[in-house]
């Protein structure tokens, strides 16, 4: 079977597109005419296929296949700056990314919500696994490069789109493209969860986005659940002393033309007041509460005290709008 070719960036030039498929000295970087245009948010997408390499060592449903086909070890790698350098990260990123990904699913499970629209999926596998429960509907939303990526990859590896499972082109900044996402939900009240979105937005981006979720969710009695509230502090505690990281980021940094520490909030009140002036009410819940396993602290043999010192200060927000 053929493997898919998945684009590592995406480059705009003369205002045109172009995929780049990486390149023989690595990830290429892209103009600066490309940055002044700021309709660039593809090219953030590859940043996906880092977060599926991390994935795999966790008991996430698919996580393995999804890894290997698209060859996540290479791009997370090239980013990271070698396979020993990457293997260091992966012993705490991979429980801290599968404590992101697990505390979403806790919380829905938590407040009984069945319908969600996922923002940003990525290739991320939950619409997969979630739908596997008939009374769950799931709408996966994307910008369209990697949405049709996501589509191409699962069809591939033999894992089906189920009737309650949906796919629709979004970018979060465009209500309407939000708008034809919640049509899914015929009118019912739903979710709408996103992870490893918000670093990449600025904060006028940020704002746009609050509006437009707001707008949605609030005639349908909705919530809005992220683990992607981070400060500023946070990110120079966990940059401190970890100089693989500091370079991971730099990397990412050349790849998106996105600053994810200038990005993030400049502490608990700053994000406090941004959405509750953005109209939502806010329960602040820890990332991990002890309903969920973190099974790659055990598969990476990784220091369990190190791992929970990174995921004990993050939090998972559950909003409504008000
Ligand atoms: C780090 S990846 C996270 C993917 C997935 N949530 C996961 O955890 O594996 C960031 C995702 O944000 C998406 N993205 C960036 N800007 C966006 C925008 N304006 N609207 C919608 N998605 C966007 C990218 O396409 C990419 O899939």
């Amino acid at each position: 079977m053929p493997t898919v070719r998945m684009a590592l960036i995406t480059k705009v030039t003369n205002k045109k597109v172009q995929m780049v498929y990486g390149t023989k000295n690595g990830i290429e970087k892209i103009g600066d005419n490309a940055r002044e245009l700021r309709t660039d948010h593809h090219f953030v997408s590859p940043t996906a296929k880092l977060v599926a390499h991390f994935r795999r060592y966790t008991d996430i449903p698919y996580s393995e296949e999804i890894a290997q086909r698209i060859d996540a070890q290479g791009v997370a790698s090239k980013l990271a700056g070698g396979d020993e350098i990457l293997h260091g990260l992966s012993s705490w990123l991979a429980p801290y990314l599968e404590a992101r990904y697990k505390c979403i699913g806790s919380q829905l499970e938590r407040e009984g919500y069945r319908n969600v629209m996922e923002l940003a999926a990525g290739i991320a596998p939950r619409g997969f696994v979630m739908t596997r429960y008939p009374d769950v509907t799931h709408v996966d939303t994307d910008l369209g490069g990697i949405l049709d990526e996501r589509k191409a990859l699962f069809k591939e590896l033999g894992i089906q789109k189920r009737p309650n499972h949906y796919f629709h082109k979004v970018n979060v900044l465009s209500l309407d493209d939000l708008e034809g996402a919640s049509r899914y939900f015929e009118g019912k009240p739903f979710a709408v969860i996103h992870e490893g979105l918000l670093p990449y937005l600025i904060r006028e981006e940020k704002q746009a986005m609050a509006k437009n979720l707001h707008s949605i969710l609030k005639p349908q009695n909705g919530i809005y659940v992220t683990p992607d509230v981070v400060t500023k502090i946070r990110y120079k505690a966990m940059i401190d002393g970890n100089p693989s990281l500091v370079e991971l980021f730099a990397a990412i940094s050349g790849v998106t033309a996105r600053n994810m520490v200038d990005n993030a909030f400049e502490d608990w009140e700053d994000a406090v007041r941004f959405y509750e002036q953005s109209g939502f009410s806010i329960d602040r819940r820890p990332y991990y509460d002890g309903t969920y396993e973190l099974s790659s602290i055990g598969r990476l043999k990784s220091d369990t005290e190190r791992v929970m010192a990174m995921i004990r200060p993050r939090e998972v927000w559950v909003m409504r709008a008000k």
